[in-house]
């Protein structure tokens, strides 16, 4: 049956002029038929880079919007509509304005896990991957920070000079790793690496060896002398790490799991390339006032 879905998948793609992208997080399915799998800076990148009429994204909302203000000529189509990250939600624009008057004096730096409204009134957005280096680059003294509080306070830790005023969001997949999953996996695994993505509680990363975005940690894993690792995100990045490096073992956090992301099958890709939707639609006004942010994001390099 899936061979038959692969089949016809590619026929599409070709009769399209379709592109495939694919989130780090994604299922070993869907990894597997992706043109590019990569973390949120490279995944936005590769939509501006492509010369593809159709973007078929294979991930959360917030990502094919971020390709869709970026490439406004393109159709930007995710196989489901309602695969979005709940993080994203803990920001809504009327707090937001609220507290930007009440700190006049301040910038906003949005992650890109914000909707596209949030990101319409942010000075600039970032990733995981360059949220420090972004922060460390303004001028400005005074930052609100939306709306992961664990990659804020990982933010704040180089740069103490600055005062960031931290929205208390979360994502759960990552709050939810205690210290415990950890030395448990360490006491089974003594010479293995700890690597965890930047969403993790602030004790999380103090015990690890380093901290990174998905991409970030793929490029450790592949140029590392060590041959196992502790991978301290969302369980799937191990399969791409695994594809990629055989000879090497990853150990998965196996309780961490966005089921946001598990809404995209190969199923729904397939119906999407039939169909060329559900695209991606956002007003004329918000997608003009959020690339701004995303643009200035994009002039500022990766940390990792
Ligand atoms: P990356 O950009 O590091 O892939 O992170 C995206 C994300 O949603 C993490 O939960
Ligand atoms: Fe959002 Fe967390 Fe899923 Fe990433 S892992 S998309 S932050 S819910």
């Amino acid at each position: 049956m899936n061979k038959k879905i692969i089949s016809r998948i590619k026929e599409l793609k070709e009769k399209n002029n379709a592109i495939i992208l694919a989130h780090n997080y994604q299922l070993p399915e869907i990894q597997d038929i992706a043109d590019i799998l990569g973390d949120s800076l490279d995944l936005a990148k590769k939509a501006q880079d492509t010369d593809a009429e159709n973007i078929i994204f294979c991930g959360v909302g917030f990502m094919a919007e971020s390709a869709k203000i970026l490439n406004p000529k393109k159709n930007v189509i995710i196989p489901d509509i309602d695969a979005r990250c709940p993080m994203a939600a803990m920001v809504k624009p009327e707090d937001l304005l609220k507290v930007k008057k009440q700190h006049p004096d301040a910038k906003v730096v949005s992650y890109i896990n914000t909707t596209a409204e949030i990101k319409a009134i942010s000075d600039i957005c970032c990733t995981s991957s360059s949220g420090v280096n972004v922060v460390k680059n303004m001028p400005d003294k005074k930052i609100i920070f939306v709306p992961d509080q664990n990659l804020g306070a990982y933010i704040q830790r180089f740069v103490p000079e600055k005062e960031i005023i931290i929205w208390p969001g979360f994502c759960s997949t990552h709050h939810n790793i205690r210290k415990d999953d950890i030395f448990k996996l360490k006491k089974q695994h003594k010479d293995a690496e700890v690597l965890v993505h930047p969403e993790c509680r602030p004790e999380v990363i103090d015990i690890a060896d380093f901290a990174f975005s998905t991409n970030g940690m793929v490029n450790h894993a592949k140029k590392s002398d060590k041959n196992e690792f502790i991978i301290v995100t969302e369980k799937e990045l191990c399969y791409r790490l695994q594809n990629e490096n055989p000879d090497k073992k990853f150990y998965p956090i196996k309780h961490a799991i966005c089921p946001n992301m598990k809404k995209i099958t190969i199923e729904k890709v397939l119906n999407s390339l039939e169909t060329l939707e559900p695209k991606i639609a956002l007003s004329e006004k918000i997608m003009k006032d959020a690339k701004k942010p995303l643009e200035n994001m994009m002039n500022i390099g990766r940390g990792d």
